[in-house]
């Protein structure tokens, strides 16, 4: 049983480390990462987290990396960018997927170096302005699967060279304003009928012209979907088309074709859905009777001869629809056509049937409409038990018997389908900028218009279907574990064109909006046909709206410059200056008359009442700054006063008038909190004071910037000490201090702070020295209180930094304070190696418990340690391994609190000769860097700012 768990176990481990080396990636590929700053320079409303550092390392939304750091794709839908597509894209040579559907503002051509990105699969830049002519480049796109420039406004003819696309599955080019004739291969140019793999030719919408060559089909083909509908091609149907024995779905309606429709039109036997109508067609209705797959059918508005009621009316056992307007079709109807069972509409107005109209009593329950306006009906037999609408409007039927519910022009409308609340849940009245979701909650739905280009049917008011509908975009979103509650589907109604149009929205889960990599994500999976329709529905597109509700703070860096923006913000920034002049006149008399001299914390009103009230939280450090005493101080925010960047925004270094030097982490735009988080952020750290614990000094939030003033620790971290970097020199016994001191550091984290404070992201950058060589931990950016674990909550996102990450907590994603002492324990193995925990794909914590010998002389490690110890003694070296073995044990409950750690640690000391009581003293061993520092490039406060050899020592990694 043991040793089961311990396989178990053991399994874990090295799948995580696996995990880890898989995951842990060196910066973007530079030219890459150009590239990618370029788009986001050319682009306005870019995700907020483009502002600053790594597009792979750091999760730019919308950017997937493989594990060599290339970008491999970028997906951003709906995210209102605005800009052109510009050269930088041609760099991104491993790139597989781009998806910029939906965004409206994105205008111009695509270059024709577009053809330079090889490995790429999925073009996907449906429902934005893209205009001019689609480049004959892109037939060098021979990896290419999914083709889908639809709804844009692309002119000029259809590029020949799409013929070369030999792996293309989906050709969507849809509602453009494409003209000339669909190309075909002449022996000198390619052209479409060498795409025999293709399975989707969506051509409809554009205004393509000439013939359908005959050339295009041949019986090798596997098209499935071919829609040419909404054009402006003639000639006849060449009767090639006859012999793609694989289509299901046809539509060549709204076109000038003209001739007979080839006999072998009936050997098709898998098409579902066929629409003929509105051409010039000629010569005798077609016979059908092959067609057994046929759900809906549309010839109306065609010039056939005249003709008598064909036998496969009756015939046809999956006919849903049929309609035949506007024909000169004679006869009875017959009886049988109402009895094929899924029968829901037939619309017949405008022919030549005479004789009796007899439904019968064994009609389709599904039959809704029976439209015969304007035919020779004389007779209709009531009395078959049917009560849905029937038109006989313009039939003699209806010269006798005008008062006839069905001889009146305008019926009872069918109501079209709309989602209920579900599970009786009662319904809310939602703030207008929101809507209700189906399970009656108040959100900012994602919304577009969703649909269906040839459905298998047309009774709107079947909610069959449509939650079969909504019930399949759930599944496909719960799928890919989107944070998706619910969908609705509502204003579902057929256009001109004999599109299927509805309303789709999608409502977020657990939180009132979404963000901006949900809304990548979720416009992907529409945009990408991720979502497959099941056969009823056919093929469909989905044109995204805009989802405008991010949080203000997190939208993108540049403003959009629309017409209507800048007015807005006009207006918006006149308000804002007639309330800030009437707040400042209301401060400077308040301020006189209180004759507060205290720090400018108005902002933070309940703050300046508790300190009133001379009650304690301890603010003593946390000084109110202005915009303008931090600009000052850091010399403009000059770029020598840069000493690092992270996630979160830039860190200067500034002086202030006292003198004091100071560490200012400037918030930049998109990463800002809410006025309330970033003072409960301020409150938080304003309570811990420690002596191994850098200390918040300020903030300012002021002129729409949030900052964080602390101390400036000289000496660097300790990350550039063991690499050599910042020229302190660290011993055996020095790095006992900083061990016992980091240690502590945590442990009042853990144990005195209140709430405590689980730090999350424990590693040697963020272990800072002063100049007496004192540990600070630092960067409490992913700091969380714990009191959120103690009511079981699961963190949804693991963060952390690769290598230090608990295998316990990533697995679980329940976070404790034992994340903490295993990220100390790979720190303390740091200290022996001065290597980076992950490097070359070998893990630390592996390395030793492998190479580990209790037998030999320093457990046989000598080859791991640092050249630097190797020389001196060091005495309580074994403890010290075991010590930090302990701390990374699999299992949380097996590792020692940071309390007993500081004693272990203490206890090592003694046995190298020092006493612990005395080296805790702050002052007890002053220590002067011995090395000149190159001109404060280092960066102790920068969430990972600078790195070992070249590549980015930590992926920051969140778990889905
Ligand atoms: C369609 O073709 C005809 C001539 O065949 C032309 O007059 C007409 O402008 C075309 N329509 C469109 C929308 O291109
Ligand atoms: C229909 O297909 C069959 C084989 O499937 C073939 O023998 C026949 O000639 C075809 N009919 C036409 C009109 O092409
Ligand atoms: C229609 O086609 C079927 C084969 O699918 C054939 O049996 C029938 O004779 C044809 N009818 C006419 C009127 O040509
Ligand atoms: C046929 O044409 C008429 C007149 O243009 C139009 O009102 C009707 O909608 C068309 N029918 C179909 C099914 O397209």
């Amino acid at each position: 049983m043991k040793r089961m768990k311990k396989m178990i176990s053991l399994g874990l481990s090295f799948l995580l480390v696996l995990a880890q080396i898989m995951l842990i990636s060196a910066a973007t590929n530079a030219q890459e990462a150009a590239a990618v700053y370029g788009l986001g320079d050319q682009w306005s409303n870019t995700p907020s987290n483009w502002n600053s550092g790594d597009p792979c390392d750091d999760n730019w939304v919308g950017i997937h990396c493989d594990n060599n750091s290339h970008v491999t794709s970028i997906t951003l839908s709906s995210l209102g960018l605005e800009g052109t597509l510009t050269g930088d894209i041609q760099s991104l040579t491993e790139l597989g997927t781009l998806d910029l559907s939906y965004n409206k503002g994105l205008t111009g051509q695509i270059p024709a170096f577009i053809g330079s990105l090889s490995k790429l699969e999925n073009l996907i830049l449906v429902g934005c302005s893209f205009s001019g002519e689609i480049p004959a480049e892109i037939g060098s796109l021979k990896q290419l699967i999914f083709l889908s420039l639809n709804s844009n406004k692309f002119s000029g003819r259809i590029p020949s060279t799409i013929g070369n696309l030999a792996k293309l599955y989906w050709l969507d080019l849809a509602d453009n304003l494409l003209t000339d004739e669909i190309p075909v291969s002449d022996g000198k140019n390619p052209g479409l009928d060498m795409l025999i793999d293709t399975k989707h030719f969506h051509l409809g919408m554009n205004q393509l012209s000439g013939a359908i060559p005959e050339q295009l089909f041949s019986s090798n083909m596997k098209l499935i979907h071919l829609l040419l509908d909404n054009n402006n091609l003639t000639g006849e149907i060449p009767s090639t088309l006859g012999l793609v024995q694989s289509l299901e779905v046809l539509r060549l309606d709204r076109n000038h074709l003209s001739g007979s429709v080839p006999s072998n039109i009936n050997n098709l036997t898998k098409v579902a859905e066929m629409h003929l109508s509105n051409n010039d067609l000629t010569g005798p209705l077609p016979n059908l009777t092959g067609m057994i797959s046929l759900t809906y059918l549309d010839m109306s508005n065609n010039t056939f001869d005249e003709s008598a009621t064909p036998a496969w009316f009756s015939t046809l056992p999956s006919l849903t629809t049929l309609v035949l307007e506007y024909l000169r079709v004679s006869g009875e109807i017959p009886m049988a056509l109402f009895s094929s069972s899924p029968l829901q509409t037939v619309r017949l107005r405008n022919n030549k049937f005479n004789g009796t109209l007899n439904i019968g009593t064994a009609f389709s329950s599904q039959l809704e409409l029976v439209d015969v306006q304007y035919n020779n009906i004389e007779l209709y037999t009531e009395g078959g038990g049917y009560n849905n609408q029937l038109i006989l409007v313009g039939n003699p039927y209806c010269e006798h018997e005008a008062s006839s519910p069905h001889c009146l022009e305008s019926q009872q409308p069918i109501t079209p389908y709309s989602t209920e609340p579900q599970d009786n849940c009662v319904p809310v009245s939602c703030p207008t900028d929101q809507s209700m979701s189906p399970h009656c909650i108040c959100a900012y739905p994602y919304s577009g218009t969703f649909s269906l280009r040839a459905p298998s049917f047309s009774y709107l008011g079947n909610s069959t279907y449509f939650t079969r509908l909504e019930n399949d975009i759930m599944n496909s979103f719960r799928k890919h574990q989107l944070p998706v509650d619910s969908v609705s589907l509502n204003n579902i109604n057929t256009d001109v064109d004999e599109y299927l149009s509805m309303h789709l929205q999608v409502f977020p889960s657990g939180k009132l909006r979404f963000e901006q990599s949900d809304i990548s994500n979720i416009g992907f999976i529409l945009s990408n046909q991720t979502f497959k329709t099941s056969k009823d529905f056919g093929p469909y597109f989905f044109i995204g709206a805009p989802y405008t509700a991010f949080l203000e703070t997190s939208t993108g860096g540049k403003s959009s410059n629309s017409k209507t923006v800048i007015i807005g913000v006009v207006a918006g920034a006149v308000v804002l200056a007639l309330i800030l002049i009437i707040l400042l006149v209301f401060l400077v008399r308040h301020k006189k008359k209180t004759k507060n001299a205290v720090e400018k914390s108005q902002p933070f009103e309940s703050w300046v009442v508790t300190k009133r009230s001379g009650d304690a939280p301890q603010l003593k450090g946390a000084r109110s700054f202005t915009y303008e005493e931090i600009r000052k101080c850091t010399n403009n925010f000059a770029e020598s006063n840069e000493i690092g960047t992270g996630g979160y925004g830039k860190v200067y270094k500034g002086t202030l008038a006292n003198g004091q030097l100071v560490a200012i982490k400037r918030a930049q735009q998109g990463s800002m909190q809410g006025g309330l988080e970033f003072k409960t952020e301020i409150e938080m750290l304003s309570r811990v004071h420690h002596k191994n614990l850098v200390s918040l000094i300020g903030f300012c939030f002021d002129k729409g910037e949030q900052m964080l003033i602390y101390e400036y620790i000289t000496n660097g971290s300790l990350k550039e000490s063991l690499t050599g970097k910042s020229g302190v020199q660290l011993d055996w016994k020095r790095r006992l201090r900083v061990a016992l001191g980091a240690a502590k550091g945590l442990a009042y984290l853990h144990d005195l702070a209140d709430p405590p404070i689980i730090h999350r992201d424990i590693k040697s950058s963020n272990i800072l020295l002063d100049n007496h060589l004192n540990a600070k931990v630092s960067d409490f950016g992913l700091s969380k209180p714990m009191t959120d674990t103690d009511k079981g909550h699961v963190t949804t996102q693991v963060k952390g930094t690769m290598g230090y990450l608990d295998p316990e907590y990533y697995m679980s994603q329940q976070l404790t304070e034992k994340s903490d002492v295993y990220s100390f324990g790979v720190l303390l193995l740091e200290l022996l190696t001065a290597r980076k925990p992950i490097e070359l794909g070998r893990y630390v914590v592996r390395e030793v418990r492998v190479m580990m010998d209790k037998g030999k002389d320093l457990y046989g490690l000598d080859q791991l340690l640092d050249p630097i110890l190797i020389s001196s003694s060091l005495g309580g070296f074994c403890e010290f391994i075991d010590l930090a073995l302990s701390c990374v044990e699999e299992e949380g409950i097996n590792r020692p609190k940071m309390s007993q750690v500081v004693t272990e640690l203490e206890k090592i000391m003694v046995l190298a000769g020092m006493n612990p009581i005395i080296e805790a003293g702050s002052t007890s061993s002053s220590y002067e860097a011995t090395t000149s520092k190159s001109g404060g490039s280092y960066h102790p406060y920068g969430n990972e700012a600078f790195d070992y050899s070249g590549g980015a020592p930590s992926a920051k990694v969140e778990a889905k």
